[in-house]
């Protein structure tokens, strides 16, 4: 890729819509892996973006996962109206879920889902408004091959 220029885009998601579930992680997947970026880091975005598509879908109403992608990072922000996260430490701790049980029924909710993205990213960050919605933020350094 040449320097200087991104590649850019977003995906809107819709809260409760299993249906398509994951396939915007998915598309940004395919995305990553025609740019020739290493499988590994590859993984590494398909992990944290998975896991934060469905915090939207399970979690909230409906949301935009932005991407962005540079010959040094791979930036993605997810932005949702939604219920919020009252405390988001005890949020972060593995485990931890709110999620019904309908949803662990479907396998979901095992409150893996933000440390999970946290050990995927380089940079994350989360900020939340209880009653408004949540931002996700995730940053994968893509590290160049030494010669
Ligand atoms: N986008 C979101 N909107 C509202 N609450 C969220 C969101 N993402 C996470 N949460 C809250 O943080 C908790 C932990 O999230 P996570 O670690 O992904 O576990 P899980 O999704 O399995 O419950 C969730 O159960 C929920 O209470
Ligand atoms: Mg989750």
């Amino acid at each position: 890729m040449s320097s200087g220029r991104a590649i850019e885009g977003s995906f809107h998601l819709t809260g409760g819509d299993f249906t398509n579930a994951g396939a915007a992680s998915s598309e940004l997947k395919s995305i990553l892996t025609n740019l020739g970026i290493s499988l590994a880091i590859v993984r590494r975005a398909a992990i944290a973006t998975f896991e934060a598509e469905m915090n939207v879908i399970i979690h909230a109403v409906a949301g935009v996962m932005y991407y962005q992608v540079t010959a040094d990072s791979i930036k993605v922000i997810l932005n949702d109206m939604g219920p919020g996260i009252p405390d988001i430490g005890l949020a972060m701790q593995e485990g931890y879920s709110t999620a019904p049980d309908w949803i662990r029924e479907m396998g979901w909710g095992a409150g893996m889902g933000l440390p999970n993205m946290k050990k995927n990213s380089d940079e994350f960050k989360v900020d939340s408004v209880v009653g408004e919605g949540t931002t996700v933020e995730i940053v994968i350094r893509i590290k160049e091959e030494s010669p």
